[in-house]
């Protein structure tokens, strides 16, 4: 059986995002019949109902790309305890126009990562807020809160701790 494509989106944009370096890890580690890859979001416009006719090329291009996925993985940090702007906009940007939206029906998970102690619990909730409406069964456990993200990895952007690369 061929592997399930998992597109992976990452909810920071900063060069250096902890997020993006915990993304990697978890395509490198992921199980044999997952297949991961990072979907860019930092190209797509501001959503804007307006366009709903005539969308953006970024954002068709973005629902187009999508679509070849068999699953979502959801890699954020938390911002003001929600969900990064970003993020929401590509969400946003691929929910519509309505009843055409390309995250229906794809199951999902969330992690969350921050340097903080609560490791992005606001964000990882109202982030599953989002999908209850968008019709994505979303993974319950285990719940995926990544706190202290500083100190666990590497120069390279490795995770350093066994038992974290366990989990
Ligand atoms: C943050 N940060 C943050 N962290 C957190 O745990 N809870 C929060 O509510 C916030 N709020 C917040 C708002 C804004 C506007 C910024 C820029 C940052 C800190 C955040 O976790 C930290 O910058 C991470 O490094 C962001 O993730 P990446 O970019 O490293 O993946």
């Amino acid at each position: 059986m061929s592997a399930k494509k998992v597109a992976v989106i990452v909810g920071s944009l900063r060069k250096e995002s902890f997020n993006r370096k915990v993304a990697n890890e978890l395509i490198a580690l992921g199980a044999p019949d997952l297949a991961g890859e990072i979907v860019e979001i930092g190209q797509l416009p501001l959503y804007n109902q307006d366009d709903d006719d005539n969308p953006p090329a970024a954002s068709t291009a973005f629902k187009q790309r999508l679509a070849a996925f068999d699953a979502v993985l959801f890699v954020t940090p938390e911002y003001n305890r929600s969900v990064p702007g970003v993020l929401k906009n590509a969400i946003d940007a691929g929910s519509r126009p309505y009843g055409k939206s390309v995250w229906s029906g794809k199951p999902a998970a969330v992690m969350s990562v921050s340097p903080g102690a609560i490791g992005g619990f606001g964000a990882n909730h109202h982030l599953r807020q989002s999908l209850v409406f968008l019709n994505m069964p979303c993974m319950q456990q285990p719940e995926a809160y990544i706190g202290g993200i500083a100190a666990m990895l590497d120069d390279r952007g490795k995770i350093k701790s066994d038992a974290t690369r366990d989990f």
